[in-house]
């Protein structure tokens, strides 16, 4: 069997991992390997290589992607599937490990509905894919933003200040969710659970008068206008804000162990399903075990993040 492999999508921390883990399972299967470049785009390219167990021996703690990753709107918006699907012909590549978010198992799931086996697994710091607990690089990025808020919390304590921290999620509140419950923020606003800007000063005034002069407010990204929000409480509670979007370096820096270990998990649970002729199946961990699930189900699985936002009221009371 020969297996392609491609990242796509946003990088996350622990896709090297995971291609670690695809290639020596399938090394371990007898299965060739096929890096694809450049995800869906070099799929159409053809911009391939052979990988071997030696290639991957040193990459699992690396942070990024040795296969490098797109965005590719040609694939996704149709143009470009069948495309891909004679190229893999040309190439003999019969079945393919797909490493990525929610756009990159779409793609996914419609060339394996045109015959390709496909398997996906789920690497985004956003964890928005919601059938699974945990997506590889979440926990890493949510260790990159603990150590930034604690730099910024220093500061803060130094100066009785406030720190409006923007963090990354697209439209998932995880990130700043998991960051508050570690203790990392004082108000939090989410897609999931969206404070209005009275809401963000009422609760910040309650802290100021209980004799907290540091507060960090965690926001997920493409919410507000981060300056409209931090002009408002200034003038509304008559204090000065600082702003700090953590941008870029949310994605990098080496993988965590758990994401590693998540990644390592996952890379052999999808050559093993190929390997028993499974296709169509996202990868994913659900109270701790390895699951599969349809393409087709990924979104209508809900973790239901209702506890973890009661815990974190009485955290933040
Ligand atoms: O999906 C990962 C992510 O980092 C999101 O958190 C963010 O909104 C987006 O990618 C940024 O995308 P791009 O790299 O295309 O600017």
């Amino acid at each position: 069997m020969r297996v392609g492999v491609l990242t796509s999508g946003g990088d996350a921390p622990g896709m090297n991992a995971a291609i670690m883990a695809v290639v020596k399972a399938a090394s371990y299967y007898n299965m060739e390997v096929i890096g694809i470049k450049y995800g869906y785009k070099g799929l159409l390219n053809g911009d391939i290589h052979k990988l071997t167990y030696s290639d991957v021996e040193n990459i699992a703690d690396k942070g990024g992607t040795i296969l490098k990753t797109a965005r590719c709107m040609e694939f996704m918006e149709g143009s470009g599937i069948e495309k891909a699907v004679e190229v893999l012909k040309n190439l003999d590549i019969n079945s393919l490990i797909v490493i990525g978010g929610e756009g990159s198992f779409k793609g996914a799931d419609r060339l394996h509905k045109l015959g390709v086996n496909v398997i996906g697994i789920p690497g985004t710091i956003d964890n928005d894919l919601r059938y699974t607990d945990y997506c590889i690089g979440f926990d890493t990025t949510l260790n990159t933003v603990l150590e930034c808020i604690g730099k910024i919390k220093d500061t803060d304590y130094s100066h009785d200040k406030t720190t409006i921290v923007e963090v990354m999620g697209r439209y998932c509140g995880d990130l700043a969710l998991y960051s508050a419950l570690a203790g990392g923020g004082e108000i939090i606003s989410t897609p999931e659970k969206k404070l209005d800007f009275d809401t963000i000063c009422s609760k910040l005034s309650l802290r100021m008068n209980s004799g907290k002069n540091d507060n960090i407010i965690i926001i997920t990204e493409r919410m507000y206008d981060l300056q409209e929000l931090q002009r408002y409480i200034e003038e509304k509670l008559k204090t000065s804000v600082r702003t700090t979007i953590l941008g870029f370096i949310q994605r990098g820096g080496n993988p965590s162990g758990f994401d590693r270990v998540l990644a390592s998990k996952m890379g052999i649970k999808a050559v093993d399903l190929l390997n028993n002729g499974y296709s169509g199946l996202a990868v994913g961990v659900k109270n701790n075990k390895i699951i599969d699930i349809e393409f087709e189900d990924v979104n209508n699985e809900i973790v239901d993040k209702q506890d973890s936002y009661d815990m974190l009221d009485i955290l933040l009371h």
